[in-house]
């Protein structure tokens, strides 16, 4: 089948290349599905990049792409409640990236069937950010009706998911974004929209419960200024907390100096008595089909940039490269 393979740690233009590989055999609790699209996701370059070297090594060439739709093609014998011929969306586990390819295995209880109003394009934007979206507001931020959340980044692929979820728990959301995009996060539900290209929006956001940083930087430990007391503030771009660090079995002295270098964020965290958290999202099929449910309910509607046929995956990856995706760069297989 044709894929396009990581070949060596490097940027997307000197370091992919469409390749013939093998089909991938599927164990027993594995389906194989027949891609019709993909989305794309910053993990992908950073991976390439090398940024996750430290916590695991790839072996080249390497399959990219964690979002999938598509057509089930294989079963393992013990999947229940799927068929061949079944539509369904995915993000896949870590060892199976490779989605960006004309077949991709997924574990049966990372899957659910796509909903008849979405098309594949609309079901391969959603997983990975809603995903990350769901297990930052709701599991770890347990946003609530009537709270304050700050969302960095409105008008990305991630922060367009978490603006309308946010909204769909009853908070009131404040987004950042620059001009180009402040009409785009009001239309898709932002309260109150700050353009960081006029305001600095450590002067327009105070006592929120809760920040969704998804910037890093400084962004992570400035959170705490815009946070009440026992606020919370989760982020999925900042520094590692003692408590991911662990989940991750990292070693002792990696995990020290990741605390090291974490510990600006920490003191602020203190001297609010605030919760930290970073998020690194993880496929989990019943919290897709949650989401899907909102989707099919149009309390999300997916916000999509661009799609791309899957030959020109190559000026798709140039094109998030840069940042300022207004939504998601989805890769279509099949028109
Ligand atoms: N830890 C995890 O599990 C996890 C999961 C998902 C995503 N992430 C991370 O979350 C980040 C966002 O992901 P994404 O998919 O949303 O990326 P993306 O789609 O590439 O984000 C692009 C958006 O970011 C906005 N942006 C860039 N700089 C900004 C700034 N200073 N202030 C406000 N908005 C800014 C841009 O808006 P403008 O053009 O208006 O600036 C653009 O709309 C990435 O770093 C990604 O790796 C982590």
């Amino acid at each position: 089948m044709k894929a396009l393979m990581m070949t060596q740690y490097g940027d997307v233009n000197t370091s992919l290349a469409f390749q013939t590989v093998a089909k991938p055999q599927i164990s027993n609790n594995q389906v194989l599905i027949k891609t019709h699209a993909a989305s794309i996701n910053p993990i992908d370059y950073k991976v390439l990049r090398g940024d996750m070297k430290a916590f695991s090594k790839l072996t080249f060439p390497a399959g990219i792409g964690r979002d999938v739709s598509g057509v089930v093609a294989e079963i393992g014998s013990n999947v229940k409640g799927l068929a061949i011929g079944d539509e369904v969306f995915s993000r896949v586990a870590e060892p199976y990236a490779g989605t960006l390819a004309e077949y991709a295995v997924s574990d049966a209880d990372h899957i659910v069937k796509k909903p008849n109003n979405l098309s594949h394009e609309e079901a391969a934007s959603i997983p990975l950010v809603g995903l990350t979206a769901y297990q930052a507001l709701i599991d770890i931020a347990k946003l609530q009706s009537g709270e304050k959340v700050l969302i960095h980044a409105g008008s990305g692929g991630l922060g367009t998911v978490a603006i309308q979820l946010a909204k769909s728990l009853g908070a009131f959301v404040a987004t950042t974004t620059s001009t180009a995009n402040v009409d785009l996060v009001k239309r898709i539900g932002a309260d109150q929209v700050i353009d960081y290209k006029t305001e600095n929006y450590l002067n327009e956001v105070k006592d929120f419960d809760v920040v969704f940083d998804t910037l890093g930087g400084n962004y992570t430990a400035d959170a705490f200024k815009v946070i009440k007391m026992g606020g919370r503030v989760v982020s999925v771009s900042g520094e590692l907390d003692g408590q991911t660090t662990k989940n991750l079995g990292l070693s002792f002295f990696i995990r020290g100096l990741l605390a090291l270098k974490a510990r600006k964020v920490t003191k602020a965290a203190e001297q609010k008595k605030a919760l930290y958290r970073f998020v690194l999202m993880s496929p989990n099929g019943q919290q897709l089909s949650a989401l899907a449910d909102l989707y099919v309910a149009n309390t999300i509607t997916p916000v999509i940039d661009s799609v791309y046929k899957f030959d020109n995956s190559v000026e798709a990856f140039n094109s998030l490269v840069k940042g300022r995706a207004k939504g998601k760069i989805v890769i279509n297989f099949v028109d």
